[in-house]
């Protein structure tokens, strides 16, 4: 006899939610999981306590940098060990949050690895698990970089760049993504030397060009000092801290940056391990994720994934929406996720935002498109904030005035861009973006005149 109608495996952001969307329609549901708390890596060493370390130094940096025209004066001093408790306690309410929501939605909780042996079956330690659909949704491990070995404590992963021992006197980070710079500026704010050594031309690859150019420039005024075109050798750990070997993407004479620190952020990979997939038969592709189809089957019966484990963003709210998804096609329902509306956000300060195309990706596409951009130097709140830095830029359709893209460089800007993204899920132009009434005085009132700016109509600019 079948124990569950839904075994989900792993209970990060798209497990949990799958989970408990499964439940909400009527399922008898079970998950599998390893750690000790809920929540996955996002939950509990990934995008909360990452937030919470950059919300608290981001009041560092402001009390340090911004007071003084406002007329105050804070004698702020770090007290780094309380930092990382208050991590931990806001990561801690969560994950206590999932637990809570597992009971109220009478989920079960089944401790330990999984194997899958076959469809509708997972193997738990000793027992056999069965239902009528499995869910996969294991997330991603940090990619490893050869030469450079991680210790979790003078070669870090995101995860023991969350618990230091103390603050590093310089760090370098290897990789100019999302991580790296994320939590390369909580220690910049904290009074890390940061250096980032980047292999591709540019940081944020996959981000607009001219909003990555942008970031740059405002992270290298705070002091961040980037080596682009560079790859990263070998490293070595001795009692003077990390040196690492780097040279010229393209070739040529070998430098050595020496540090206390390294944060390796080079991307992650679909964490499959242990899963027995291969045994099982579940195909996956040349980048070792799950293959799927367009109803996150797998290709076993009844088996299906969502999440990093499978293609696209590796995102915590692309998960969570998969999980939506999948659970909704199950109960017969029309589950559905509109990948042309995933909004990406960078937390660092100014934030990073961004929905729908790049100015890269419609040229490539040759498709013809207008731009209208506002800068936040024009907009009155902006300057009440001392948030002056940065700019919304609004890519529509040249003959249809449909919206196709966003890009914000801003603070706030990991909020301002929701309102864009509605306005896609329903088709919208630049015109009704622009037809629509924004408070006074409100950051957002700058999406609004790169809407006007679309049709060359902005007013204070
Ligand atoms: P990423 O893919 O964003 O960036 C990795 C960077 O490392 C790229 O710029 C790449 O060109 C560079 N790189 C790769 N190999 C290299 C090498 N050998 N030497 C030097 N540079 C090299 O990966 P990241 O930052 O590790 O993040 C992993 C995933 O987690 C991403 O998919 C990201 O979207 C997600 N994430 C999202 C966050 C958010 O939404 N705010 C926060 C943190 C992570």
């Amino acid at each position: 006899m079948m124990s569950h109608d839904l075994i989900v495996i792993g209970t990060g952001p798209g497990g949990y939610v799958c989970a408990i969307r499964a439940a909400q329609l009527g399922m008898k549901v079970a998950v599998i999981e390893k750690r000790a708390t809920h929540g996955g890596t996002c939950l509990n060493v990934g995008c909360i306590p990452s937030k919470a370390l950059l919300h608290a130094t981001e009041l560092l940096a402001e009390s340090k940098h911004g007071f003084a025209r406002m007329g105050l004066t804070a004698d702020t001093k770090v007290d780094f060990g309380q930092m990382l408790k208050f991590k931990q306690e806001v990561v801690e309410s969560n994950t206590k949050g999932i637990d809570f929501l597992f009971k109220k939605n009478k989920i079960d909780v089944i401790r330990g690895s999984a194997t899958i042996i076959g469809a509708g079956k997972v193997k738990v330690g000793d027992t056999v698990h069965e239902a009528k659909n499995i869910v996969i949704a294991t997330g991603s491990e940090s990619s490893k970089l050869k030469g450079v070995e991680v210790d979790e404590k003078t070669i870090v992963s995101s995860t023991g760049a969350l618990v230091l021992e103390k603050i590093p006197a310089s760090l370098t980070v290897i990789g100019a993504g999302v991580i790296g710079l994320e939590l390369g500026s909580v220690y910049q704010r904290l009074g890390s030397k940061v250096t980032v050594v980047e292999y591709l031309d540019r940081i944020l690859p996959g981000m607009d060009a001219e909003v990555a150019k942008a970031f740059q420039r405002l992270l290298e005024k705070q002091g961040f000092v980037f080596k682009l075109s560079s790859k990263v050798m070998g490293a070595e750990t001795s009692a003077a801290g990390v040196t690492l070997s780097v040279e010229p993407a393209a070739g040529g004479a070998a430098e050595k940056i020496i540090s206390d620190v390294v944060l390796l952020a080079v991307g992650r990979a679909a964490n499959t391990e242990g899963l027995g997939a291969k045994e099982a038969g579940i195909v996956l592709d040349a980048r070792g994720r799950v293959e799927v189809n367009e109803d996150f089957a797998t290709s076993v019966p009844g088996i299906y994934a969502i999440g990093d484990v499978i293609r696209g963003p590796m995102l915590a709210h692309k998960a969570e929406d998969e999980g939506i998804a999948v659970a909704e096609l199950l109960a017969g329902q029309a589950g559905h996720v509109n990948y042309g509306v995933i909004p990406g956000v960078v937390y660092t300060s100014p934030e990073v935002a961004s929905v729908g195309k790049t100015e890269e990706e419609l040229k490539q596409a040759g498709i013809e498109y207008k731009s209208g951009k506002f800068l936040f130097l024009a907009n009155g709140r902006a300057k009440a904030n001392q948030t002056t830095d940065g700019f919304v830029k609004i890519l529509a359709d040249a003959k249809t005035d449909k919206v196709l893209g966003c890009h914000i460089v801003g603070a706030q800007a990991g909020e301002m861009i929701h309102e864009v993204a509605v306005l896609m899920e329903f088709g919208g132009s630049a015109e009704d973006l622009a037809r629509t009434c924004h408070a006074h005085p409100t950051l957002s009132e700058a999406v609004k005149e790169a809407a006007m700016a679309v049709d060359g109509r902005a007013i204070h600019s």
